[in-house]
């Protein structure tokens, strides 16, 4: 899937790859709905095109990708439209585990494990232990995911910790989310032309670059990502302070 040998890895010239890309795949059912296809079809291209975007990140250089690949809003979908995602994700795991982990990918699941089927978690559980000491490529897999959710988690669990009310800090909570021992992401995509973030990474996004692309997800290739890539190297990060700054900082 992303067997890519070191040795044929072109050399992309990209001025500032991003550490930590997260992308919104939006868009599989208008990219269905334009062909006269059913919405189905739409999730099915998107997951193909999975496997070529992250080739491309590993081309790229990307360290870690997230993904979005259910939100905790989505179950109010049509039921079959849910068995199916819910489907596609298991069918994923089956079938690409294997060059997944051959190709240094380390898969892991951010999101709420209760609502999934027990079936399904123990696939989730089985990817993250086999593929948990490759490091070629970190794939984060945002399911059953929902950035207000995670907060209220991570609220719970600091109580149940008993945490006193001075020692909690922004360094805490964050220590306290899935994404805890990860860098925040460096730029959030979204493609389908869609300008929000529908819950997805509401805390480490605070400092994201954002990008949006008409494109709808099973046509975002991998040009479309070095557009993106590149597009972001333009950006100045200021982090609140002033050019002036930035420039004597380096
Ligand atoms: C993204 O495509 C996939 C998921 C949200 C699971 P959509 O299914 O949201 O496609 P549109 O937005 O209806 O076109
Ligand atoms: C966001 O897409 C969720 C995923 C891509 C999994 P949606 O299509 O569900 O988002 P909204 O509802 O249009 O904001
Ligand atoms: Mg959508």
């Amino acid at each position: 899937m992303v067997a890519v040998a070191p040795e044929n890895v072109e050399q992309v010239e990209l001025e500032r790859v991003p550490r930590h890309v997260a992308i919104i795949m939006d868009g599989n059912g208008r990219w269905a709905k334009a062909r006269g296809l059913p919405r189905t079809e739409g999730h099915r291209q998107g997951t193909e095109n999975l496997r070529r975007i992250l080739k491309a990140c590993v081309k790229f250089k990307v360290e870690i990708l997230t993904i979005y690949a259910f939100s905790t809003e989505n179950w109010s979908r049509p039921r079959a439209e849910v068995m199916m995602l819910m489907k596609i994700l298991e069918s994923v795991i089956d079938r690409e585990l294997h060059e997944l982990h051959e190709s240094g990918v380390q898969l892991r699941h951010i999101g709420e494990l209760d609502g999934i089927s027990s079936g399904l978690q123990k696939k989730i559980h089985k990817a993250m232990a086999v593929t948990k000491d490759n490091r070629r490529l970190i794939l984060n897999i945002a399911f059953n995911y929902g950035g207000r959710n995670e907060i209220v988690r991570a609220v719970r669990r600091i109580v149940q910790d008993g945490v006193p009310a001075e020692q909690i800090d922004e360094k805490l909570i964050s220590s306290y989310l899935y994404t805890s021992d990860l860098p925040d992401p460096d730029l959030i995509i979204r493609t389908s032309g869609e300008l929000r973030v529908s819950n997805f990474l509401i805390w480490q996004g605070a400092y994201s670059e954002l990008y949006s692309t008409p494109t709808y997800w099973p046509d975002f290739n991998e040009e479309e990502l070095r557009s993106a890539l590149i597009d972001y190297g333009t950006r100045k990060r200021r982090f609140g302070k002033t050019d002036e700054q930035i420039a004597t900082d380096g």
